[in-house]
């Protein structure tokens, strides 16, 4: 992570307010922090500098919650600015069962370092959703009608906050988003946006991931009888990684490495092995090549939760091109040290690394959902835009503590 820089104090400052920013409230904040230091001016410079800098850019006015509940304005035409944008409405506290957005884990390095927004301030969080379709755009094609229940997820590299989830409209993208199936709620949908497209990257991507042949590419998949690794197993992108590998693609024998308290839900997902991650390197290292039928044939590893990847290094073979895909930054030449064969890279969920295949993961999705292949993920509730709910989960979040995940209705 990056240090604590007063850009970056700034900005958990402004998280700590949630969405409905102000500048007098901001400031408040600043001077009544316990923690501010000298560097408090600082603070305060770039806080004027980016609310001067929002009130100049009337066209994409910053939305509060206030504002959102006195005056719910539908979009105009003029809001539509490429040719696969759909309008999804987010209502607020209307429906409210209806309309979910997820806080997951990412949001809480975009509060805390500027993950994806970086200097694009003010931004707004939430990028794993469901809605309903309020207006399509002039040219979106016919699989979307006003009405929809859709659920999908918001562009993070755009540059302004217009796809993000915790306010009342998103602009996404048709080929970021698929029809939510009868049998899940709304609720259910929007927890399963980030952390599935995720591992549709891990597993179909040649850059990202371990490129393997999708489904929609009518190629025979040849990899069934060769182990897959799972180390962070305890994590809901690995339970999802474990049903698709097992339950789609048919692969036999995926060893997972999680606190045994995940034992019966992995099995259940597919998993041949459950580790015990609490035990030593070196007992885990033993069972996993146990597992596996030998050292030699542990050539696929998926780490969900390391920050260093000194274990998936010694669990690969020593003498073959072996492939580590990470949900968090890997230190490639690092592995190489040991594992000059190893390609390390970390899957990176944006809908765009997802390639050619977008279109027809999002397409194929609510079909496995429909097939309970892919369950929705465990989750609890908090109504309204509840700063104080909100930033405490977040702050637990970036404690690494494993925590149900929240869903939002704004
Ligand atoms: N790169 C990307 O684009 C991307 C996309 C999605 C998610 N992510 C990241 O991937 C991680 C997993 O996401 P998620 O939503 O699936 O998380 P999650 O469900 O909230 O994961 C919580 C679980 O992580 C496990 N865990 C925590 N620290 C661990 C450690 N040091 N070693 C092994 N396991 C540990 C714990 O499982 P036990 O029960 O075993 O203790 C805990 O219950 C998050 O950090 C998230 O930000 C990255």
């Amino acid at each position: 992570m990056k240090p604590f820089t007063t850009k970056h104090k700034y900005r958990y400052l402004r998280g700590r307010l949630g969405p409905c920013i102000d500048i007098k409230s901001l400031k408040a904040l600043i001077s009544s922090d316990p923690s501010s230091n000298s560097k408090s001016d600082n603070v305060i410079k770039h806080a004027e500098s980016d609310l001067r800098l929002r009130d100049r850019q009337p066209s994409t006015p910053w939305r509060t919650r206030d504002s959102l509940s006195k005056s719910r304005r539908s979009p105009s035409q003029s809001d539509f600015s490429s040719r696969y944008v759909i309008w999804l409405l987010i209502q607020v506290a209307v429906v409210s069962n209806t309309i979910s957005i997820a806080v997951l884990p990412h949001d809480s390095y975009g509060r805390d370092h500027g993950l994806f927004i970086g200097d694009k301030l003010p931004f707004v969080l939430g990028s794993s959703l469901a809605g309903i379709v309020e207006q399509l755009g002039p040219e979106s094609d016919s699989t979307f009608g006003i009405g929809d229940r859709v659920f999908g997820i918001s562009d993070v590299t755009y540059p302004t906050p217009d796809q993000a989830g915790l306010q009342q409209y998103a602009i996404l993208k048709t080929d970021a988003i698929a029809i939510v199936p009868k049998t899940i709620s709304s609720d259910e949908a929007a927890t399963l946006p980030v952390n599935i497209a995720t591992i549709a990257i891990a597993l179909f991507t040649k850059e990202f991931g371990l490129n393997f042949p999708a489904p929609w590419e009518n190629e025979p998949f040849t990899f069934t009888d060769e182990p897959i690794v799972i180390l962070g197993a305890g994590t809901n992108a690995a339970r999802l990684f474990t049903r698709v590998a097992t339950k789609v693609l048919g692969v036999k024998n995926v060893i997972t490495v999680a606190s045994l308290s995940n034992k019966t839900e992995l099995l259940e997902a597919g998993a041949s092995y459950v580790i015990d991650r609490h035990l030593s390197d070196d007992a885990i290292i033993a069972e996993v090549h146990e597992a596996a039928g030998g050292q030699a044939n542990v050539t696929r590893i998926f780490d969900c939760a390391s920050w260093d990847h000194h274990l998936a290094a010694a669990l690969f073979a020593t003498d073959k091109p072996s492939r580590l895909s990470t949900l968090h930054p890997v230190d490639e030449a690092k592995v190489r040290e040991t594992r000059p064969l190893c390609k390390a890279s970390l899957v990176l969920m944006t809908n765009g690394n997802l390639g050619s295949h977008a279109r027809d993961f999002w397409q194929t999705l609510p079909r496995w959902i429909e097939a309970g292949i892919v369950r929705p993920t465990a989750f609890y509730t908090v109504d309204g835009l509840d700063e104080a709910k909100i930033n405490k989960q977040l702050d637990e979040y970036a404690a690494g503590k494993g925590l149900t995940h929240l869903i939002v209705h704004p």
